[in-house]
């Protein structure tokens, strides 16, 4: 298993002049959040970090390429929105890879924020047979770069991904080009019993954690539950919150899974 860190400070590295033109052009037609930094800050730490993450999940030592993976963590709040917006803004600055982002979080959907776009109609649009997938897919201002927002709040998140149309889903847009990727902001491990079912239809995963914040057991159960040869690697979030913040924030998200479920 492979360890990658993402650091809260940036500042410094010098951005390769096309990726620098690139990003401002962007950063000119878009309405993304300042938090998309392989945008707003291509020659900082934190974008040369997604850089090296993009590196290993693009060449990996050892198997294939995996072109379907979803981003989780243990709880909430430990990032995981972040790094999928800014990892797969960063594969499709490159120059080949197109990349289909998918917002799986139904109960907490934050992806159109940090882009820059609502979140009326999407992926519960779709697998309810409401709409049509060419409909629902924004071409984003990054061009390889597709998203599909997580539309309005359905009353059985688990069921719909875990469904058959999920997988099938994922694979048909994941197609069989080896230049083609999708990548998925799914819920948090320990408090949504989907989670697991999504990570038997994708590659591999990429988990989460926030420095210092979910307890070390809990982290390794959760870990095991996937099984080591799916987790593609784990990115340690420097990011810091008081740990008396997180528990507030987890306690909220728990009550509002509660009466999402009944
Ligand atoms: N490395 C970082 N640098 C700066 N800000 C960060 C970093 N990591 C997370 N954040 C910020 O912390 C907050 C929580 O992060 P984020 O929304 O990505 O977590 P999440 O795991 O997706 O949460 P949820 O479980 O609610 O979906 C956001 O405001 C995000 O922008
Ligand atoms: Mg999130």
């Amino acid at each position: 298993m492979t360890e990658y860190l993402v650091n809260k400070h940036s500042e410094g590295l010098i951005p390769h002049k096309d990726e620098l033109a690139l990003a401002r052009k962007i950063t000119r037609e878009s309405n993304y959040n300042h938090k998309l930094v392989t945008l707003s800050a291509p020659g900082s730490v934190d974008a040369e970090n997604f850089k090296l993450l993009r590196a290993k999940i693009l060449f990996p030592k050892n198997g294939s390429r995996p072109r379907t993976m979803m981003i989780t963590s243990a709880f909430p709040g430990e990032g995981k929105t972040f790094i999928t917006a800014n990892l797969a803004v960063s594969i499709a600055l490159g120059i080949n890879e197109h990349v289909l982002l998918v917002d799986c979080d139904f109960r907490r959907p934050s992806l159109h924020n940090i882009l820059g776009y609502s979140n009326k109609e999407g992926l519960h649009e779709y697998l309810t047979g409401k709409k049509q997938l060419a409909d629902l897919i924004i071409r984003t201002k990054v061009e390889k770069l597709s998203f599909l927002t997580a539309g309005s709040s359905p009353s059985n998140p688990s069921e719909l991904l875990s469904s058959a149309m999920m997988k099938d889903f994922i694979s048909k847009t994941a197609g069989d080009s080896q230049d083609r990727f999708v990548i998925i902001d799914a819920p948090p491990a320990q408090i949504t019993s989907e989670t697991s079912v999504l990570s038997n239809y994708v590659d591999g995963i990429i988990f989460v954690i926030m420095a210092g914040m979910a307890p070390r057991q809990t982290i390794q159960k959760t870990l095991e539950t996937f099984g080591n040869k799916k987790v593609l690697g784990i990115v340690l979030n420097g990011y810091t919150k008081s740990y008396k913040s997180y528990h507030k924030y987890y306690g909220n998200y728990y009550s509002s899974k509660q009466e999402t479920l009944t």
